[in-house]
């Protein structure tokens, strides 16, 4: 189907709205790419200009994706799947900033949000995750690690507990999980050296 190369470029070039370097430069007329950990995502935008960006910048992230999986799903169902997965790769490899973008987080949550929505699928894989994700934050400190746990964690959750979910879902998150994995070589190092970043509010 040749409609599939538009839903998904669709889903790529949403995707690759970096919203933590336009928030950055507009409203605080900060590059966030030359401070913190340098990453365009909404933890390091909290970093470094405040809860109140990192908020947007989350917010944001996560619309991006459900917009995507939204716009497509209208047309066809299953390729607004892939639209999704399309969107959260854009985010990491965005062609309207160098192709140097953020980890897949904010991402990945719009994704399990917008298939959970869009394509009618069980409620609980976004829930799961979620929880793991506070759980994990809440006893490390870390972000980025309650982000990757989190991220395993949902597709675990949606590959052992399948009911309603279809097979594209179960395929589509654990490729996210990679990516997510993937994104975060910089801080795995950190982590096992002892020096990952710590978040001081919680
Ligand atoms: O938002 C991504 C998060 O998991 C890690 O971000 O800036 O601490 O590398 P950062």
């Amino acid at each position: 189907n040749i409609y599939w190369i538009l839903y998904i470029l669709l889903g790529y070039l949403l995707g690759s709205i970096p919203f933590a370097l336009v928030i950055g430069k507009l409203f605080y007329k900060t590059d966030i790419r030359n401070f913190g950990s340098g990453n365009l995502g909404g933890t390091n935008a909290g970093r470094v200009l405040g809860k109140k960006a990192g908020i947007s910048v989350i917010a944001c992230d996560i619309l991006k994706v459900v917009a995507a999986v939204g716009i497509v799903s209208i047309f066809d169902r299953e390729a607004s799947i892939w639209a999704g997965l399309a969107a959260a790769f854009g985010h990491c490899y965005p062609i309207f900033a160098g192709f140097r973008g953020g980890k897949a987080v904010a991402t990945m949550f719009g994704f399990l949000l917008s298939t959970s929505i869009f394509t009618f699928q069980n409620a609980w894989y976004v829930i799961v995750p979620l929880i793991f994700f506070l759980i994990v934050l809440y006893l490390g400190k870390m972000v980025s690690l309650a982000s990757m746990i989190a991220a395993f964690t949902s597709s675990l959750y949606i590959t052992y507990m399948q009911m309603n979910t279809s097979i594209e879902v179960v395929l589509a998150s654990w490729l996210l999980s990679v990516l997510v994995i993937y994104r975060h070589r910089s801080n795995i190092k950190k982590i096992r050296e002892g020096n990952e970043n710590k978040i001081t509010w919680l």
